[in-house]
């Protein structure tokens, strides 16, 4: 069944939430998207900040918010790249062990010579070059000899350009599909591009009638999942492109990061169910790639005010989604994206405001994204939607996690407590033994010490989980000691929720200490 009807899935391009562990072999140590933008004066993103931008683990610097309204998290990258294709391809599910191929010294022959016997025309270019000097210098030759001006960038592109009286269009067209067809296993690149041009030499100029043809992601993806379950799947943007097409119902296209939100506030109008899948492109192409972290700012800030007027227009069975594909780091020594976390923000009738941490590999959004739509689709990735929707398996969650901080050398038996209080703060903690053994302080106790020690003092329910060497097998139920101490300071409907792995089971205060001491 499914537990929402509509997912917005809004991708701000490049937005990345600082350098991942491994930026430094992708040249991007101390890589920070966000962190530029801040240090610029155009940065106001109230409604980013009242979801809870700023409790992502990392991002303080963009103000904290003690109660914020959305579910955060910030995600690593799995694949081994770090653009939009292959960002959105581990986003829908699909990871990447190889990035998309780039040539920086142009094609090798083998590609030239069947691309040119497959076409019948010579080859002129075939280097990395900018698609404006490209025409400049070649334009001419191309005229007079019929030869295509093949060229590439930085990405992993294969374009053609050819002047549109030379060669029509759909001539143009019908050599992209050769090439896209061609262009397959380590000669797969993410886009080969028709550019065609018109003018004379010296003058000439690009026309609107530019067409791209994406690679395929190499399996199916959730699109696909969502798309032969009968759900929706809306486009808005170059999503399309990305996904050359596969898994998608619907595509609107879209001139820029204006016409994506506009055309996402049309569909929120709109009956569907489904996913609408946007991607706002302009914070990569316009500012990130052109080192701009001031116009990168006022353009997240627009958005930020397109977002106060859209987050009223959800319905209480709608998921929204903003998050990010990589980074571009405006104020870096290059103009290419950096290999960063992303963030992720949700937000819902039905979500929760818990933190979510930092989670591993984009994918989490493709499960997350068919467990809301109630469709089977599996993947590497873990679905966030239980600790979004379930306080009781969020604490549970938490707990599991704070085994990683135990301090229990005599024992090897790990023990993590998450506690919600009445002001909504979740506090974990740990085992913590001695050589004296005696002193030992219980996971649960180190959670209560740290809340009673900050003035907490209502108690809502706490999560418990352990195991020896910190592998979860079953439950852990908490010691005399602990159940002592949770009944001078809780009510006897208190929760306490054992943690199993995937699973917990709830108890109250009463049932564990039927009949405990007080003076
Ligand atoms: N332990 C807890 O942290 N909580 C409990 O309720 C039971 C026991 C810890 C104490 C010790 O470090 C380890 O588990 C093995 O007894």
């Amino acid at each position: 069944m499914e537990k929402f009807k509509r997912v917005f899935l809004i991708v701000l391009d490049s937005l990345g939430a600082g350098a991942l562990p491994d930026a430094a072999e992708f040249g991007d140590e101390g890589a920070h998207t966000l962190l530029s933008l801040s240090l610029t004066d155009q940065l106001f993103i109230p409604h980013l900040r009242s979801l809870g931008i700023g409790s992502i683990e990392g991002l303080g610097f963009l103000g904290t918010n003690e109660f914020p309204k959305g579910a955060v998290c910030k995600l690593s990258e799995e694949s081994n790249g770090k653009d939009s294709t292959i960002g959105h391809w581990e986003m829908a599910g699909v990871i990447s062990s190889n990035p998309l191929p780039t040539f920086p010294d142009g094609f090798p022959d083998e590609v030239i010579n069947e691309f040119c016997r497959l076409t019948g025309r010579g080859v002129l270019c075939n280097k990395p070059y900018s698609g404006t000097q490209v025409i400049a210098d070649y334009g001419e030759e191309h005229m007079r000899t019929g030869d295509l001006i093949v060229y590439t960038s930085a990405d992993s592109v294969f374009q053609i350009a050819a002047h549109e009286e030379m060669v029509p269009l759909n001539e143009l067209y019908g050599y992209c599909e050769t090439a896209r067809k061609m262009l397959v296993g380590k000669y797969g690149v993410g886009r080969v591009i028709a550019r065609p041009f018109v003018g004379q030499p010296g003058s000439f100029t690009r026309t609107p009638h530019r067409h791209d043809y994406s690679v395929e992601p190499p399996s199916e993806t959730v699109l696909d999942a969502l798309k032969a379950a009968g759900r929706e799947v809306i486009s808005v943007g170059k999503i399309r492109d990305l996904f050359a097409s596969r898994g998608i119902t619907e595509a609107i296209a879209t001139s820029g990061n204006d016409e994506g939100m506009e055309k996402t506030s049309q569909a929120a109008e709109r009956e569907f169910c489904g996913l609408c899948f946007v991607n706002l492109v302009d914070f990569d192409m316009l500012y990130g790639h052109r080192q701009d972290a001031e116009g990168y700012a006022a353009a997240l800030s627009r958005f930020d005010r397109w977002l106060g007027a859209f987050l009223p227009k959800l319905r209480d069975d709608d998921l929204l989604i903003i998050t990010a594909d990589h980074g571009c780091d405006p104020s870096d020594d290059s103009t290419d994206h950096t290999r960063e976390y992303i963030p992720l923000l949700a937000y819902g009738k039905k979500i929760l405001p818990v933190n979510l941490g930092i989670r591993q590999g984009f994918a989490d959004i493709a499960a997350t994204v068919a467990e809301a739509l109630g469709v089977e689709y599996d993947c590497a990735g873990k679905s966030m939607l239980a600790e979004m929707t379930d306080i009781r398996a969020h604490l549970a969650e938490r707990a599991v996690s704070a085994t990683a901080h135990s301090y229990s050398p005599y024992s090897g038996f790990k023990v993590g407590a998450a506690l919600l209080c009445g002001s909504g703060r979740i506090y974990t903690g740990c085992n913590v033994e001695n050589a004296a053994y005696s002193p030992t302080i219980c996971a649960e106790r180190t959670a209560f010490a740290k809340a009673v020690s900050e003035g907490e003092r209502e108690f809502k329910m706490i999560a418990i989980a352990g195991g020896n060497g910190g592998i979860i097998t079953g439950i852990c139920p908490p010691c005399g000691v602990c159940r002592q101490v949770m009944s001078e300071f809780c009510q006897p409907d208190f929760e306490i929720i054992l943690a199993k792995p995937e699973e917990y089971e709830c108890h109250t205060l009463a049932e564990l200490l039927p009949c405990g001491f007080s003076i």
